[in-house]
C-alpha cells in the first residue's frame, strides 16, 4: 500500500508535520537514494528506502514493547518536568503514535507495555475484558491472611469507591511482601487498597499483564520488543494460583533488580 511521504514520516518519526515540510523543502530527505523536494510523493513503506538527514527510516507498522520502568519516570508520552517512559526508548523506536497502555505511578516500578495499537490497549485496560495485572508489593507492616478475604470480596476504598474482587497472597520470599492480582486500574489502586486495611505500600513493582510476565532478567530501565506470540499472551488469562507458582521463584530477582 502506498502513502504520502510526509504522512509516512509523521508516523515513523518524532518530527512534526511542519518540520517535515520544511526539511523536505530543503532537500533533507531521499527516496531510494534520490533527493525529494516535497512531501506529496507517494511511497511504498514496504519497498522504498526512505532517509531523512541521511538516516534510514526502518519501517515498522506495529510497535509492541515492554519497559521495566525505573522509579521517578512518568508513565506518559510527554511531560513538562519529568522524563517519560517513551523518553527511555532508543531513537529508532521514538515516534509520535506510541503510548503506554495503562499507568504506573511515578514512584512505582516494573512492567509498562508501550504500543501504537489502540484496539489492543483498550482490550488490556477495559475492566470488562478482565485482563489481570500483577504486582509485587513491599508493605510497611506484616502481611495478614485476612487480606485474602477482604480483597476477594471486592473492597471499598476511600469511603465508597467499590473495587472488583482481587486476589492477594503473601509473597513469601521476603518479609512484608505481597503479590496482588487486579482486573482494573483505579488511581493509586493498590496503595489505596492496602491503606484501607491499615497497611502502607512502600514499593510497588508490576511484573505481569495477562499471561505475559516481564522477564526477571530485564534490567531496570531496559526494554524489549515483543514477538507476535508474546503479544497474544497479553490478552490470555491464567488462574491466579498458577501465576503465583510460576512467578514465585523469580520474586527475589524482581525485588533485587528493582531494589525493593
Ligand atoms: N496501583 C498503585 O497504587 N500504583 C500503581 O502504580 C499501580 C497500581
Amino acid at each position: 500500500m502506498t502513502e504520502r511521504l510526509d504522512k509516512f514520516l509523521s508516523t515513523q518519526t518524532m518530527l512534526s508535520r511542519s518540520e517535515i515540510k520544511k526539511h523536505l523543502a530543503h532537500g533533507k530527505g531521499t527516496v531510494n537514494g534520490k533527493v525529494v523536494w516535497g512531501g506529496n510523493r507517494k511511497i511504498d513503506p514496504e519497498k522504498d528506502e526512505i532517509t531523512i538527514f541521511g538516516k534510514k527510516i526502518e519501517y515498522r507498522n506495529d510497535i509492541y514493547i515492554i519497559l521495566n520502568k525505573p522509579e521517578g519516570i512518568v508513565c506518559a508520552t510527554k511531560d513538562a518536568r519529568d522524563k517519560t517512559v517513551t523518553d527511555l526508548l532508543p531513537q529508532e523506536l521514538q515516534r509520535k503514535d506510541i503510548f503506554p497502555a495503562g499507568r504506573l505511578d511515578k514512584d512505582s516500578l516494573g512492567m509498562v507495555f508501550i504500543t501504537n495499537d489502540g484496539a489492543l490497549s483498550h482490550k488490556i485496560l477495559s475492566p470488562k475484558k478482565h485482563i489481570p495485572k500483577y504486582y509485587l508489593v513491599k508493605l510497611a507492616k506484616p502481611f495478614i491472611n485476612e487480606y485474602i478475604n477482604i480483597f476477594n470480596k471486592g473492597m471499598e476504598i476511600d469511603g465508597g469507591e467499590k473495587c472488583l474482587p482481587a486476589h492477594v497472597r503473601q509473597a513469601d520470599t521476603l518479609e512484608n511482601t505481597a503479590f496482588v492480582e487486579l482486573f482494573e486500574g483505579k488511581f493509586h489502586q493498590v496503595k489505596r487498597m492496602f491503606s484501607a486495611v491499615e497497611n502502607h505500600v512502600e514499593k510497588l513493582v508490576r511484573i505481569q499483564m495477562g499471561s505475559l510476565a516481564m522477564p526477571a532478567e530485564l534490567g531496570i530501565g531496559e526494554h524489549m520488543e515483543l514477538l507476535h506470540k508474546d503479544v497474544e499472551n497479553l490478552v490470555k488469562i491464567t488462574p491466579f494460583d498458577e501465576v503465583f507458582e510460576e512467578r514465585r521463584p523469580f520474586f527475589p530477582s524482581y525485588l533485587i533488580n528493582n531494589s525493593l
